[in-house]
């Protein structure tokens, strides 16, 4: 299964319409099967921006699943981070559920568990807590014989050159990083941190072999602007990072981890 791995899109002032044409054009070319987009869709979470965004992503004419960032808590809302039962109500408007989100491929045999782990509250840290936590452990479980993906947007591992500002952390990415072992979840896309990296991740313990997949932000020039295009194996998983460099985006180097063990062939 091939997918393309968005984030951190921040659509607002930023963003400009030839950075937004190549990124259409080269998703378009490209054709993933599902494009995944982990959080902060949007730069201030105003009705406009949530608009321009959804517009973009249906003119792909690419399906599409989501979580929510947390700059998708509406700034000129107070009511969403006054009243945290309220928070993400414009989210929701536009793009459906926040919280737990599920998407099978049946065909792949892929199933895509996605979770929201912003709080309520502006720029606060990350976490999912225990109701989240639970489900995640048991709907992992239930899916036997399955490729497992968690999308999320707080980072479950730092990113490499990245800061650790308080505010990027995800208070309990430990206990997520036990349930993806201890459940079979082979892939993980994160966001948060503008930064793009591949990690390869091994948990003797349980024989866990987990990759981490980290978007950069490729509308944004001044961080790395980069997504992803991912090919999903049983075996292996290939990433390819697709930068934006003179009006365009080019590919930089693949990266082809294999999950059984053996050496990967190119
Ligand atoms: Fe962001």
């Amino acid at each position: 299964m091939r997918i393309a791995h968005l984030s951190d899109l921040h659509f607002g002032r930023h963003v400009v319409s030839d950075r937004l044409d190549a990124l259409r054009t080269d998703l378009v070319n490209a054709h993933p099967e599902l494009v995944v987009i982990t959080g902060d869709i949007t730069d201030r979470g105003t009705r406009r921006q949530f608009h321009d965004a959804l517009q973009f992503l249906q003119s792909l004419r690419i399906p599409f699943i989501s979580v929510p960032g947390n700059r998708e808590v509406s700034f000129d809302a107070f009511w969403e981070w006054a009243f945290p039962r309220l928070a993400l109500l414009r989210y929701q408007s536009y793009f459906g559920p926040r919280d737990r989100i599920i998407h099978v491929s049946e065909t792949h045999k892929v199933v895509f568990f996605g979770v929201n782990s912003v709080h309520p509250l502006p720029s606060w840290p990350g976490t999912l807590g225990r109701k989240k936590r639970d489900w995640l452990g048991q709907r992992a479980s239930d899916f036997k014989g399955y490729f497992k993906v968690l999308f999320l947007h707080h980072p479950v591992l730092p990113v490499p050159g990245s800061s650790s500002n308080w505010a990027h952390t995800f208070s309990d990415a430990g206990k997520v990083l036990k349930i993806c072992s201890e459940t079979g979840i082979s892939l993980i896309l994160q966001g948060h941190k503008h930064r793009s990296s591949v990690m390869d991740l091994r948990i003797p313990d349980t024989n866990a072999r987990i990759v981490v997949s980290c978007s950069g932000a490729p509308l944004r020039p001044e961080w790395d602007a980069v997504y992803h295009l991912i090919r999903i194996s049983r075996a292996s998983v290939l990433v390819e990072p697709r930068e934006f460099v003179e009006e365009r985006f080019t590919p930089k180097p693949a990266c082809l981890i294999s999950l059984d063990g053996t050496s990967p062939q190119p």
